[in-house]
């Protein structure tokens, strides 16, 4: 179930584009992955684990993972990129794993589409006492204004503000009865080697522009276009570098 202000075809409209999310979609950076997940660790389960961004860097990580994701067009997807990870159907409210089993409960770029009053109490459920939550939202550095500009030119005309509020809950958000200890933060940025085109495909990985008509698609893809040419005007395919960043956010199950 979306939050009360988010609608359900947006938080499920990825199915929608899998090879192309999969393809384009850079997934989190391995010190992220670090800083979340404690060393030596048995289970971790990766909520809203799409096509395994995050999940192919918990294998190698942890002794057993479990990846959720309730869209079976990213699962099938999650199934063939991760063959280490037990994949299951399962929204981050109703995971079907026993009381108390995880180490650590981590997700990538998904907690804003989880309601997360229910999401909350379902992960302390299956953490024990004392294992992590761990939150991610990784993606290009928006605090760059070409970045920004290039993002932007991918939604629906006036829907800045739309873009403003999805940003503001980029934090663990539990209820403030959650049982969970006060959370921790941490940034990482890095740098990722593009081309104008795959910045293009990237840009139209976001949900805002999934769910256009097919009209609106060609008016938006042709001003991300416009924008990215407008910063990096070189050979097509010429590589440059697109700023990342990944917020972390972590807590731990109260005993
Ligand atoms: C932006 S994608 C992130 C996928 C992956 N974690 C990554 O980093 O690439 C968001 C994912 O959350 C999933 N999702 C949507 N609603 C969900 C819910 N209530 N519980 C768990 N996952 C959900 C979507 O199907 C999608 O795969």
């Amino acid at each position: 179930m979306a939050p009360p202000d988010v609608s359900p075809a947006r938080a499920l409209s990825f199915g929608a584009i899998a090879e192309d999310y999969d393809r384009f979609r850079p997934g989190p950076p391995v010190e992220a992955v670090r800083w979340i997940v404690p060393p030596h660790r048995h289970l971790a389960v990766d909520i809203g684990a799409g096509t395994g961004a995050l999940t192919r860097l918990l294998v190698d990580a942890v002794e057993r993972v479990v990846a959720a994701e309730p869209d079976l067009r990213m699962a099938a997807l999650l199934a063939r990129n991760v063959p280490g990870a037990d994949v299951v159907s399962a929204r981050a409210e109703e995971l079907p794993l026993d009381t108390g089993i995880a180490d650590a409960v981590v997700g990538a770029s998904m907690w804003h589409w989880v309601d997360p009053e229910r999401a909350a109490v379902e992960v302390a459920r299956v953490l024990r006492p004392g294992g992590v939550l761990g939150l991610l939202w990784s993606g290009p550095d928006r605090t760059q204004p070409w970045v920004a500009d290039v993002l932007t030119a991918a939604r629906p005309q006036g829907n800045a503000d739309a873009a403003r509020g999805r940003r503001h809950r980029h934090d663990g958000g539990l209820p403030a009865d959650a049982p969970f200890s006060e959370p921790e933060t941490h940034t990482v940025e890095w740098s990722l080697p593009v081309t104008r085109s795959s910045l293009v495909e990237l840009a139209c990985t976001y949900s805002e522009f999934i769910i256009l008509s097919e009209n609106e698609k060609t008016a938006r893809r042709q001003a991300v276009t416009d924008a990215v040419l407008a910063h990096q005007a070189g050979g097509a395919d010429d590589e440059f570098v697109l700023p990342m960043r990944c917020q972390c956010w972590r807590a731990q199950r109260r005993t």
